[in-house]
């Protein structure tokens, strides 16, 4: 019923002689029997939907502001992200809610504009070390998923990415038990909020340290439909053997 995603965040990585890398991911998945979707910096979102063009890949942004258009030096909207070429946009990663400072509510104002200019946004949650150690992960991602989802999602529209912050760019990976319970937990609270049907046809990404040796693993937990994979999303090599794993899974 959910057709699985894989995603790249590139972050702030990648310039035009990088491109390359999303020829070699066409060439090796012609027909993917999953979405496949390349997030690079902004600076890059024309020329990469350019070179992807109608094929197997999908680009997205990163971030972009809640408003349209206006005084506003150095942020880009949904609407430019889309005028770009792009088809989709991560909002309120762990990496702009620390570094940025962003709340769970100017999430949700971004994810309304980006879901009126027709990007399917990607919303992080995740929680800290500290936060899991006291044992209050799913307060916590409750908190952020009923703050950060806007009313006008849906299906098609919202895809909710998984991301313990401890396991960002770390190597650890949480145990599939524990990837296990937030991803249905995060399931059982989409259904009560949107209804069955629409709470069902939301995709579930895990991220956080996805590699082609521990893909496998992850994508075998229940209501997990892809990743949001960041450093071994840079390289071809490294993220098509995790698209092959999220095929066979
Ligand atoms: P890594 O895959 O590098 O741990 O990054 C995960 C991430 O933050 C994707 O958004």
């Amino acid at each position: 019923m959910r057709r699985k995603l894989a995603a790249g965040n590139w972050k702030m990585n990648g310039t035009l002689a990088d491109l390359g890398e999303l020829d070699s991911l066409a060439e090796t998945h012609p027909t993917p029997g999953v979405d496949i979707l390349v997030c690079p910096p902004a600076t890059l979102i024309s020329a990469a939907a350019a070179r992807a063009g109608k094929g197997p890949i999908q680009i997205g942004g990163q971030d972009c502001h809640h408003a349209d258009q206006g005084a506003l030096t150095g942020d880009v909207s949904a609407l430019m992200l889309a005028d770009a070429g792009a088809h989709a946009v991560i909002l309120g990663h762990s990496e702009r809610r620390e570094g940025h400072g962003e709340t769970s509510e100017e999430v949700r104002a971004k994810a309304k504009t980006a879901q009126a200019a027709s990007l399917m946004t990607v919303i992080c949650l995740g929680e800290s070390l500290g936060q899991r150690e006291a044992t209050n992960t799913l307060d916590i991602i409750g908190a952020q998923l009923s703050l950060s989802v806007p009313d006008s999602s849906n299906g098609e529209n919202l895809v909710i990415a998984y991301e313990p912050i401890w396991a960002i760019g770390s190597g650890l990976t949480p145990s599939p038990d524990q990837i296990g319970e937030v991803h249905d937990f995060i399931r059982a609270r989409l259904e009560k909020r949107f209804g069955a049907g629409v709470g069902r046809s939301v995709r579930l990404l895990y991220g956080g340290s996805v590699k082609p040796d521990n893909a496998a693993e992850i994508f075998a937990v229940s209501n997990v439909d892809g990743a949001l994979v960041g450093g071994a999303s840079l390289r071809a090599a490294d993220f098509s053997p995790i698209i092959t794993a999220l095929e066979s899974a």
